[in-house]
């Protein structure tokens, strides 16, 4: 092993600096969080003192924190070779910095291979900062060893600032996804495990802490997040000897990672922000990321978000030619720019109990196919999208009669062996237990290389035959029990379905797909990096979605976020809304429609099709500024808004999600405008006289004519709110009308700083 390097490291970007020293020999985390600016602190400065009985020497908190250097908080990496080898002592063979930085310069990215030639492994770890100060790290270890390796740990970790004593993570269920939950920060371990095989409902996006009672736009947070659709757990550990880190990993499973001699485990990414004013900074990183990427959605790539219209709500199962072409008709009137047929047109799909695996256009109902329905939709100038779940298979279905062994359980499923206790199987034909059905499904075990390539090739077949231009990709079942041949399998199942969809995006790359997941239960990075957009939730309550698109967008831009307008009362909650409610609230991710339109009102209709204009209007800039939400005060109000860069325009909502405990209430700030250029406010939807949205005898002036204030009036002292009803919602257009603005008014008290004109 060569001499450690002399130089620490030090990643600098964006706001955001990492530091790690390798004075000991191994990669020792001092710092993650502000930028410490542009020269090396003295790294003297960060090293503690050697408490009273305890170890004799400072504890590292290394890269991958081990018990080798003291460390007896969650270690970072845990495996064995039969019980031997238990614990590495991993120390640094060289560090690069492949940006063109250098270790003890101010670089934005580096590779540290660490190794333990006694234990027989290697560990090499890429870290970049992205512009942005999104800070990405995955390590992937080597067996250098003559024998396995069992691996059952490897975890991204980073230090926290030591300011952080608050924890905020989201939880939720099906039809409630993406809920904030806060607790205290206290000695000991916080874990999220997910052990869905699938990212989860109940996921947190983000793990985040931060300093005391941290908002939208104040206060230090610290935010990871696992790029990873798999079994995972995400955790701050708070150690006794007073540091902390915040990380996360792969949840293996008993006997999961046995590597051969020479082979390689990777962990996913491990994404994480730092921010000084509060969660929007962190989602300021994210978005930056996201829509750095090439093939992002935006000015860059030239694709905009096209309207959709799914029919799921509006027909469900009940596949009639005439209706899908009613609707079809309906909707291209209305400004609809693409159709997605959902569930129910494959072989035997009549309801939710069979069919799953048999992709294959049912030739009962479609005697022409899909034909007739795509060339009206692209007749009427849409493009056509499709519903498919190509992970699992009904027991109920062809595939599962033909090749029961395809079906992922405990055990191997041999054929000829009797049935056991239990054994739901297709007529029991195979030996071995099943896992619980889910909605009637079981899932179909892609590591197994012809079940794979069955897929791959209806996939592939479909696309080729029909003028497909988008796939909406469900998962609709957790992974319980998860195995290949008597061993689990969510780790090599996840990444068969990665390589799916990449095969898949590699023969028609035309084609955009969604990640739909009964919802919202796989909306992770990795499942992003090869989709176009999330299903956020199957609850189309706009009420449930204003909570449920805050949160999923604290990391995913609006733009990856499928919103639709659901039916006047949903089908999830019973709930009743007015249709501005619902468009408001729509539009301020990807919008759509998902509601049947044939037989709408008049009035309603047109106030649709406005509606949808209006999306068209500023979906441009929706999808490409900064997310702002104001800290308002007021628990019954949200704000929530974006600003174009240049600070030029932006689009806000006021969102009355209870009553007020307030008659009147207040003054209703719009944050994230340039403070000296002066803007004109509208409030363009609904209209100022709509009597069901607003409750009172007389508005406030600029309601319906508008008015003119600085970005500083507008952010620290707002608007006079009117008096909106609860479940209601009011939408201002913002642009700017003057470089410099009437800041010389305010400043100076004239009270001319805000005109209703
Ligand atoms: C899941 C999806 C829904 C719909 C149905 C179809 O529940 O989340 O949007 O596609 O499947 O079965």
């Amino acid at each position: 092993m060569g001499a450690p390097p002399a130089d620490p490291l030090y990643l600098r970007r964006s706001g955001t600096s990492l530091l790690i020293d390798f004075s000991t020999g191994e990669p020792a985390m001092l710092h993650f969080g502000a930028d410490l600016g542009p020269d090396l602190p003295d790294l003297s400065l960060l090293v503690g003192p050697v408490p009273g009985s305890a170890l004799d020497v400072p504890v590292t908190l290394g890269l991958i924190p081990q018990a080798s250097s003291g460390w007896r908080g969650r270690p970072g990496l845990r495996g064995h070779r039969n019980g031997q080898a238990f614990s590495a002592r991993l120390r640094v063979v060289s560090v690069e910095c492949p940006g063109g930085g250098h270790p003890g310069g101010n670089a934005c990215s580096a590779v540290i291979t660490q190794a333990d030639p006694d234990a027989g492994v290697t560990v090499r770890t890429e870290i970049r900062i992205n512009d942005g100060g999104l800070l990405q790290l995955r390590h992937r270890l080597d067996n250098d060893g003559s024998g396995p390796y069992s691996l059952d740990e490897l975890a991204a970790v980073l230090p926290l600032g030591r300011a952080a004593t608050e924890i905020l993570d989201l939880t939720g269920r099906w039809c409630r996804e993406s809920h904030p939950q806060r607790l205290p920060l206290r000695q000991g371990t916080w874990v999220r495990s997910g052990r869905h095989g699938r990212t989860g409902h109940d996921a947190s996006l983000l793990l985040a802490a931060g300093t005391p009672g941290f908002g939208n736009r104040h206060g230090q947070v610290w935010a990871v997040h696992l790029g990873w659709s798999g079994n995972h757990e995400s955790f701050v550990d708070a150690a006794a000897d007073g540091r902390t880190v915040i990380g996360a990993s792969e949840l293996l499973g008993p006997g999961e990672i046995t590597l051969a001699a020479n082979a390689s485990y990777e962990t996913p990414w491990l994404f994480a922000a730092y921010s000084a004013a509060g969660l929007d900074g962190i989602s300021d990183a994210f978005y930056a990321w996201f829509r750095g990427r090439p093939h992002h959605p935006g000015a860059r790539s030239g694709k905009t978000r096209p309207v959709v219209l799914n029919v799921w709500e509006a027909v469900y199962f009940d596949h009639r030619l005439p209706v899908l072409l009613e609707l079809a008709e309906a909707a291209a009137r209305l400004g609809v720019e693409r159709y997605v047929l959902d569930d129910g047109w494959f072989r035997g799909r009549r309801s939710d109990q069979a069919g799953l695996g048999d992709w294959y256009v049912d030739e009962g109902l479609w005697p022409g196919g899909l034909t007739p329905l795509i060339d009206a939709v692209t007749g009427h100038g849409m493009e056509f999208g499709l519903w498919v779940e190509p992970e699992m298979v009904n027991e109920d279905s062809d595939l599962a009669r033909a090749h029961p062994d395809w079906i992922a359980g405990p055990a191997p499923r041999t054929a000829g062996g009797s049935p056991s206790a239990g054994d739901s199987g297709p007529g029991g034909r195979l030996a071995g237990r099943l896992p619980v059905q889910w909605r009637h499904q079981q899932v179909l075990d892609l590591v197994n290389p012809d079940a794979w390539q069955y897929i791959y090739d209806r996939l592939d077949a479909l696309l080729r035959e029909n003028n497909i231009a988008y796939l909406k990709w469900d998962q609709n079942r957790d992974l319980v029990e998860m195995g290949h041949a008597g061993r689990p399998s969510v780790h090599a199942q996840t990444q068969a379905v990665y390589r799916l969809l990449d095969k898949l995006r590699e023969a028609h790359p035309g084609v955009e797909i969604e990640s739909c997941s009964s919802g919202g239960a796989r909306v992770d990075l990795g499942i992003l990096e090869r989709t176009d957009r999330v299903w956020a939730s199957d609850c189309n309550d706009a009420l449930e979605r204003q909570t449920i698109q805050r949160w999923t967008g604290l990391v995913v831009p609006p733009e990856l976020v499928g919103s639709h307008i659901g039916p006047t009362t949903s089908h999830t909650t019973a709930r009743t809304h007015d249709l501005s409610f619902r468009a408001i609230t729509a539009m301020f991710g990807h919008f759509g429609l998902e509601w049947d339109i044939r037989h709408l009102a008049d009035s309603e209709r047109d106030e649709l099709a406005q509606t949808i204009a209006l999306y068209k209007k500023h979906r441009a800039l929706l999808h490409s500024g900064r997310m702002v939400r104001a800290d308002e005060p007021d628990p019954s109000l949200r704000l929530h808004g974006v600003v174009s860069h240049d600070g030029g325009e932006a689009l806000y909502a006021v969102v009355s999600v209870a009553t007020s405990f307030a008659e009147v209430p207040g003054r209703i700030s719009l944050p994230g405008l340039l403070p000296d250029a002066g803007y004109r406010v509208e409030a363009v939807y609904p209209a100022a006289g709509d009597r069901r949205a607003f409750l009172q005898a007389a508005p406030p002036a600029w309601l319906a004519g508008g008015a003119e204030a600085t970005g500083r009036f507008l952010a620290e002292s707002g608007l006079p709110m009117p008096v909106l009803n609860p479940e209601h919602g009011l939408l201002l257009a913002v642009r700017r009308v003057t470089a410099a603005g009437p800041a010389a008014d305010l400043a100076a008290g004239s009270g001319h700083a805000v005109r209703n004109s």
